[in-house]
């Protein structure tokens, strides 16, 4: 009787616990009751909601803001870059599409080395020799033959409109194109478009690239990669010494892939898949932190930083190492993903010490990569959802801009690992599964996602930022499950990062206190002692249990949530 009644007591507090789990935050973001569209830029979610309130669905509003983002953020939204995008139609439906640049048909494994095989500075990341096959183009017509609505001049129009409109330039754009001027300039001379320096409160306009979206409108898909636009775009590269072709543009398709899906707790997470870490390694990382409450340590707490820096030093070693296209590499998928690989790799962890770097196993590889990217989340009124993010790699991309089309090129070759070992721009080192071949997609850090919490779609997220996309999405979308944040309480909360190599812990400097890293810095950890940019820009949407959605559009940057 004694131990029935105590069983009782269990049972209720074990309940209570549940019950407090599945308590949903009071939204503090956005609330709108039928449909939401989160991006960098007003504008662009501004253009994307309008498409979804004259009747377009989430694909037609995906074709909208993609574009939209390149006239109003051509620091990363782009149509000479590339990108990816998972979804989940209102039927449960999941899938992935793969945009992404590609090698041109000429590259091979030691184009960006000397004769001594060093790795020559600049070449794969700036002006033409760094420019990967753009995939951007592709991608919105692929997303939209097979599922959009509206006619395609019905969803370009708004964009043309804008570009005609010209772009009011904010603060942060303004202080972003003043620090990129000089190397804008490097690149292009003084004739481009960027010559002069512009101020908060200007409109900035780009009439060639309202032709080129004209001409689009028109043409179709085709008038990118084969017609006018291609050959003008071809003759432009290749006269500022780049590879890609004729040829390359013409054979260039996106490809649909199965979207990696995994359970976390009662969470289902569909992300991206190869050539995109993303998926892989947040499905890495938050299997190692599930067998631990988390939730019982404090947000940003030593301990929740332990156990999230551990999980993430083992699953970037294993990315940096396996991780490639798939179409060109095996990747063994099965193996790193299997929950007894995950708990043997998390064996030696305790909290008394940190795991040194070096001591993790495919240890001295190195990998880097940009953090200039840039993520859009979209639900129609049917619950349809898109998760976006979409590159042109380095800010303002190989900084190569074609003044006659109205649009930056990307530097996306540099995603690739250049020689084996030694970093890229942004410190990842890669290994043989990402190096340079013919038509081959670079390895991607992007992470659109979508999070499916009893069946029903909870989340849509994705963030920019390189190597700390995975990190960023992945501590966010904890933030919301875990320590039961509104959606912008998630997406704002400060973050931190740890890629395996270099072994330091990246912190933002808002929110994490000098006693925080000391006790950090007494059980081994190093910290990285320079100050800190921001990590990542969340764009997020949250589906409220009464059907309305709450959007997380981060402060860090001017991203703004807007629906109806
Ligand atoms: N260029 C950044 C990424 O693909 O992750």
């Amino acid at each position: 009787m004694k131990h029935l009644f105590k069983y009782g007591i269990l049972l209720v507090l074990l309940s209570t616990l549940v019950q407090c789990k599945k308590h949903s935050a009071k939204p503090t973001g956005l609330v709108t009751k039928n449909a939401m569209v989160v991006s960098a830029r007003e504008e662009a979610s501004v253009i994307g909601a309008e498409i979804l309130e004259k009747g377009g669905n989430a694909f037609d509003a995906m074709v909208g803001t993609e574009l939209a983002l390149a006239v109003a953020y051509p620091f990363a939204g782009n149509l000479g870059g590339g990108g990816f995008m998972v979804y989940r139609k209102n039927n449960g439906d999941v899938g992935a599409l793969d945009y992404r640049e590609k090698a041109p048909l000429s590259a091979h494994k030691d184009m960006y080395l000397d004769s001594l095989g060093n790795v020559i500075e600049g070449k794969s990341t700036k002006g033409a020799t760094a420019v990967g096959v753009p995939g951007t183009i592709s991608g919105i017509f692929e997303v939209h033959e097979k599922f959009g609505s509206l006619p395609i001049e019905d969803i370009l129009s708004p964009v043309i409109a804008l570009v005609e409109r010209g772009v009011i330039v904010t603060e942060k754009q303004a202080l972003r194109l003043e620090y990129y001027r000089e190397q804008i300039l490097e690149v292009n001379g003084d004739n481009t478009l960027f010559f002069n320096s512009c101020n908060v409160g200007d409109t900035l306009k780009y009439p060639a690239l309202g032709n080129t979206l004209r001409r689009i409108a028109e043409n179709g898909r085709d008038e990118f990669y084969k017609g006018e636009t291609a050959k003008k775009l071809v003759s432009f590269i290749q006269e500022k010494g780049g590879y890609v072709t004729l040829e390359d543009l013409e054979k260039y398709e996106a490809i649909w892939r199965q979207p990696i899906i995994f359970k976390y707790k009662d969470l289902r997470i569909i992300s991206m898949s190869p050539p995109s870490s993303g998926g892989v390694t947040m499905n890495q990382i938050l299997k190692m932190i599930e067998p631990y409450d988390i939730s019982s340590f404090k947000h940003n707490s030593t301990k929740a930083i332990q156990l999230f820096t551990e999980a993430s030093r083992r699953a970037y070693a294993d990315r940096n190492y396996y991780l490639g296209d798939p179409d060109f590499v095996d990747i063994p998928l099965d193996v790193l993903l299997s929950q007894k690989y995950l708990t043997e790799r998390m064996a030696d962890f305790t909290f008394d010490q940190a795991t040194l770097s070096s001591d993790i196993e495919r240890g001295n590889i190195q990998i880097s990569e940009s953090s200039e990217t840039t993520h859009y989340s979209i639900v129609d009124q049917e619950g349809n959802a898109v998760s976006v993010t979409t590159t042109l790699n380095g800010a303002y991309g190989s900084k190569l801009y074609c003044d006659e089309l109205g649009f930056f090129l990307n530097n996306e070759m540099d995603d690739f690992s250049a020689k084996p070992g030694v970093p890229n721009m942004f410190g990842l080192i890669g290994a043989q599964a990402n190096s340079i071949a013919p038509e081959k997609r670079m390895l991607s850090s992007m992470t659109p996602t979508i999070v499916e919490k009893d069946n029903k779609l909870w989340l849509v997220i994705g963030s920019p930022g390189g190597a700390t996309i995975i990190t960023a999405v992945t501590q966010t979308i904890l933030n919301a499950y875990e320590f039961n944040m509104s959606m912008q309480e998630a997406v704002d909360a400060p973050r931190f990062h740890h890629q395996w190599l270099p072994d330091h812990i990246v912190f933002e400097t808002e929110g994490f206190s000098t006693s925080l890293k000391n006790s950090l810095k007494s059980k081994g950890y190093n910290i990285n002692e320079d100050r800190t940019p921001i990590l990542g820009k969340v764009d997020a949407v949250r589906v409220l249990p009464d059907g309305r959605l709450e959007g997380g559009a981060d402060y860090r940057g001017d991203d703004t949530a807007v629906g109806f």
